[in-house]
């Protein structure tokens, strides 16, 4: 599978991370934790959103598989490496400008090689701090948060009558906002 190619910069990437938070603990992350969290404005502003959703969890909108980030297992180093140079064949677009031309991506990937499956750029482009943020925040604002909560649901849109009102799966379905 190309997404489980082991990212060397990547490992690099997530200790300064782990370093910046002193975040260790497995356990779900307090929201607290979450709204300060650098991920959270990439994952707003950097077009992630869009696709995936406030919630993670992705949705109409976007052309491939939907894919809930909550139920995901990928590790913060194939995680980076996703973010960093898209998915070849689907609509996950990358997001470091040097992604295939310089930066190895999925084992020395060219694209020349991927041809038609070349990933498109992504709204923004990132470096790997950036991207390591954003990785971590999948982790724990997602993966770690397998139920979405009304709380999750006011990190994006505070006191907002939309999360106190609606439940959540209506929330979900009508599409959380994510455009
Ligand atoms: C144009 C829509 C689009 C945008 C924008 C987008 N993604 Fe994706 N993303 C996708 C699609 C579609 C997939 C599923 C690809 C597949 O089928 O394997 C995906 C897959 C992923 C995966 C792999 C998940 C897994 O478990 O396999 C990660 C991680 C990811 N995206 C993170 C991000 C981040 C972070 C951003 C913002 C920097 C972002 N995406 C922006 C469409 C998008």
């Amino acid at each position: 599978m190309l997404s489980k190619t082991v990212c060397r910069l990547g490992a690099a990437a997530a200790m300064v991370v782990t370093a910046a938070f002193g975040v260790s603990t497995a356990s779900a992350a307090d929201i607290s934790v979450l709204e300060k969290h650098p991920g959270k404005s990439l994952w707003e502003n950097a077009g992630c959103m869009n696709c995936h959703k406030w919630h993670g969890m992705g949705g109409s909108g976007y052309g491939g598989t939907p894919i809930n980030f909550r139920e995901g297992t990928l590790t913060q180093d194939q995680l980076e490496e996703v973010i960093a140079c898209g998915r070849p064949g689907t609509a996950m677009p990358l997001h470091r400008k040097d992604a295939y031309q310089g930066y190895d991506c999925y084992g020395g990937l060219t694209k020349e090689e991927l041809g038609e499956d070349m990933p498109s750029k992504g709204r923004q482009m990132l470096n790997g701090r950036q991207i390591s943020y954003l990785a971590d925040w999948v982790i724990k604002a997602f993966q770690e948060r397998p139920e979405v909560t009304k709380e999750d649901c006011s990190l994006f849109f505070g006191a907002s009558k939309m999360c106190t009102r609606l439940q959540v799966d209506q929330l979900m379905r009508a599409g959380g906002g994510g455009h």
